[in-house]
This record gives C-alpha cells, structure tokens and sequence, in this order.
C-alpha cells in the first residue's frame, strides 16, 4: 500500500483518540524519517500500537510496544506482528534504540508533568537523534511539561497536530 492508502486503512480501523490529522501526520513522519525502529509507550488497548504497525508498513520496520500495567495482547493487536514487552517505557525504549541511527518514539502513557518532562530531558541526552512524539498533548500537565522543556531545549523543530487531544511532534534539527 502507499501513504495515501495506509492512511484511509487507517481512518477505517476508527482508532480511539487517532483521528485522521493524527494519522496523516505519523504517516508523513515515516516516509520522510524513515525510521529503523519504531517504540512507543502505553499499549493499554492497542489503539497507538494498531496505528504505528500499519505506518510501519510502509518502509517497513520493527515496532516495539512497551506496558507496565496489564499484560495480554489487545483485541486490536491480534494477528499483527509487533514486539509487546512487559516493563517500564522508557527503560525499555533506551535499550532498544541503543545502536538505532534514526529511532522514532511515541508517548503515551499518564501524561502527568514531571514523568513527560523527564521522559523528554532524558531522551533528548540519550537519543538526540529520535523523532518524539508526546500523544494527549493538549492534556494540561503534558502541555505544562512540553512548554518546559521546550523553553531550555532548542534543538527540535515542533510540529502540533491540534486534533481531539493532541499529537506533539519533535522533530531534531
Ligand atoms: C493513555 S493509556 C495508553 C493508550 C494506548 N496507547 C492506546 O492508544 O490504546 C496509558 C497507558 O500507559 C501505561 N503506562 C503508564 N506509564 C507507563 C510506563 N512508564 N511504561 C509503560 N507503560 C506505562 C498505563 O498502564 C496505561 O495502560
């Protein structure tokens, strides 16, 4: 499939909280990234995993799925090939990218402020070469956090997708 496709297979999925904007913006990211890891975290019920598998696709690469709290596999999940592990996000993200040249990280955990700020501190040292996305970006601590950051931190360029709650990306320069 190309972009144009894997976008509306995606739109179709109806993925809760991905709208179309969010979609199209992860997509773009992909193709022009071309990342040869992808990692994020919460699974929770897949809806951000489901998202980045079919985007993976496009290049493809392995996608790496991190959650601390329940374990099983998402209804969602079911038949796609991605790497679910049972761990802290970020821990386990800084392992797997460690060697990875053009790693792209998506969060979407608690959104509460000193975890996002940490989360964004410690990647921003550790792995200056990743694509980031903070999803739920409009949620107020993670607002708070991103503004935070961002105002000691120049080294991105800042793309919003400003759909329901918010994607952030951070793209480095
Ligand atoms: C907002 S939900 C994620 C929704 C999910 N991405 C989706 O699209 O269906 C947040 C999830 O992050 C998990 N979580 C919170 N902190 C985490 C951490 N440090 N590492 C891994 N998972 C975490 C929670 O257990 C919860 O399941």
């Amino acid at each position: 499939m190309n972009i144009e496709e894997t976008i509306v297979a995606i739109d179709e999925l109806k993925l809760n909280g991905f709208p179309h904007e969010h979609v199209k913006l992860v997509c773009e990211t992909v193709i022009e990234f071309q990342p040869d890891i992808i990692c994020e975290w919460g699974t929770n019920a897949g809806n951000s995993a489901r998202m980045l598998y079919e985007a993976a696709q496009l290049i493809p690469c392995p996608l790496h799925s991190i959650e601390n709290g329940q374990q099983g596999i998402p209804p969602l999940l079911e038949g796609c090939h991605i790497n679910l592990h049972h761990g802290q996000g970020l821990d386990l993200t800084l392992a797997l990218t460690a060697g990875s040249e053009r790693p792209l990280i998506l969060i979407d955990d608690h959104h509460v402020y000193q975890t996002t700020y940490d989360n964004l501190a410690i990647l921003s040292e550790q792995r200056p070469q990743a694509v980031l996305f903070i999803h739920d970006s409009l949620a107020s601590e993670a607002t708070h956090a991103l503004m935070n950051f961002l105002s000691s931190n120049g080294g991105y360029k800042v793309t919003d997708s400003t759909s329901e709650s918010g994607l952030t990306r951070l793209w480095p320069v």
